[in-house]
Order: C-alpha cells, then structure tokens, then sequence
C-alpha cells in the first residue's frame, strides 16, 4: 500500500477533479476519480439496454462488467472492456442516469472493494482519491481528509465557463438537479469529523490547489 493516501469529496462544480489532479501532478502521486467508475458503469448498463431504474437489473449486470481507470495523472484514461470511454462517460446522457445507478448499495460496496484495491495496489508515494464518500466510506483512515466546497453561485459560474454552449440557466438546473440527486446517495455537503473543509469560494484554481496542498502537508506532519 501507499505511504500518503489523500481523501478528496466536494459537489459537482466544486472543482474536486481538477484540482485532485493538479495535487497529485505536483505530488508525484497517483489519482484516482471514482466518478469515473459510476459513470463507467452507467455507460455500460446505456450500451447494454438495460433499465438504468432496475436496480436488480443493474446489479444483474455487475458481474460482466469490467472497467480499466488510469490512475497516472498524466495519463488519465477510462476502458469499458477495450473500449475507450474516457470522453463518452461525459455526455449528457449517462450524466442523466449516473444518480440512479450511485443509490444502489450493491454496486456502491462492489465499486468501494475496487477503489480500495486500486489504493492497496498503488506504487506512488501517495494517492489522491476524489468523490463523494471517501472522506466516509472508501478511505476513512486516509493520510488527509478533505471536503472541497464552494457556494452553489460559484460553481454554477465555473460549470458555464466549462460548457460555453449552454445558457447559465440550464446550467444552473442542471446543477441543482444533480445536487439534489447526489445528496440522496451521500451527504457530501458536510464535513464528518476529522475533516477539514477548502472553500474555494473566493479562490482561483492556483489558490485552491495550495490551498489542498496545505492540508496534505500538514495532515503528512502530523
Ligand atoms: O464526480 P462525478 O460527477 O463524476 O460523479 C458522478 C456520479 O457518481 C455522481 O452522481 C455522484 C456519484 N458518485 C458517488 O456517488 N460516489 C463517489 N465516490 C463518486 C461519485
């Protein structure tokens, strides 16, 4: 297993992905987005017809899907199979059913024992690990916790910037649906104990990423 494993949640918006990555570039450690692995899923259960709302059909599913997730953060890649899905876990489309696949609690522990390998396997110095139940359930032990937040009127702005084609206000129901989805799965709007909060609010995407290096040092220390 790896020295320092870094424990990463916030919301969608909250620039957890982006700024989990940049960490672990300047760390030289491995990454590890387990949002990928919830969409990795639901592109599989699209592909294969299946009723994303059928949770015994989805869990039926489990045992044939095989997915490949990068953690070099250089390099970062998702496989389906042989199949590159890197981009297509990104449409619309599987961002419209993701939530219901994540409520399922047979395919939330059958995920949770792969992230947990995939950390136990690692040969980086360290890991950053992002989600939304990592800081809880996949790495409550983790080296440094830490809750990345931002008010919602600040992570709707950056969620626009990133998708220039839509109007703010689609942006802003999307946003809030997917809030609203995702936090019947996992609280992952409060810290639990031990953890420490980085609002990004007020930061820049260099600030919020010194800001996450801060805690890990610190939390290294300690
Ligand atoms: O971070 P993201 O948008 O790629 O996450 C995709 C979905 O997976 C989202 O609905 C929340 C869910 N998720 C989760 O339930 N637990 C995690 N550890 C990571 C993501």
């Amino acid at each position: 297993m790896t020295e320092t494993v870094v424990a990463v949640d916030g919301p969608a918006g909250s620039g957890k992905s982006s700024v989990s990555k940049a960490a672990a570039k300047r760390l030289g450690f491995d990454y590890l987005d387990t949002g990928a692995a919830y969409r990795a899923l639901s592109w599989y259960v699209l592909d294969g017809n299946i009723d994303s709302t059928d949770a015994a059909a989805v869990v039926a599913s489990l045992p044939g899907f095989r997915y490949t997730i990068g953690t070099d953060p250089f390099g970062y890649h998702v496989r389906v199979g042989e199949t590159d899905v890197t981009d297509s876990i990104r449409e619309p489309r599987v961002t419209a059913v993701v939530s219901n696949i994540a409520r399922v609690p047979e395919v939330r522990s059958h995920v949770t024992g792969i992230f947990r390998d995939i950390i136990r396997d690692s040969v980086a110095p360290g890991i950053v690990v992002e989600g939304r139940d990592i800081t809880t359930v996949v790495a409550p032990d983790a080296t440094a916790r830490i809750l990345l937040t931002a008010s919602e009127e600040a992570r709707m702005s950056r969620r626009s910037a990133e998708l220039a084609s839509e109007s703010a206000s689609e942006v802003a129901s999307a946003l809030q649906k997917r809030d609203r989805a995702d936090s019947r799965v996992v609280d992952f709007m409060t810290a639990a104990a031990g953890v420490t909060t980085v609002d990004s609010t007020t930061l820049n995407f260099d600030e919020t990423v010194d800001a996450v290096l801060d805690v890990i040092r610190t939390s290294q220390k300690t």
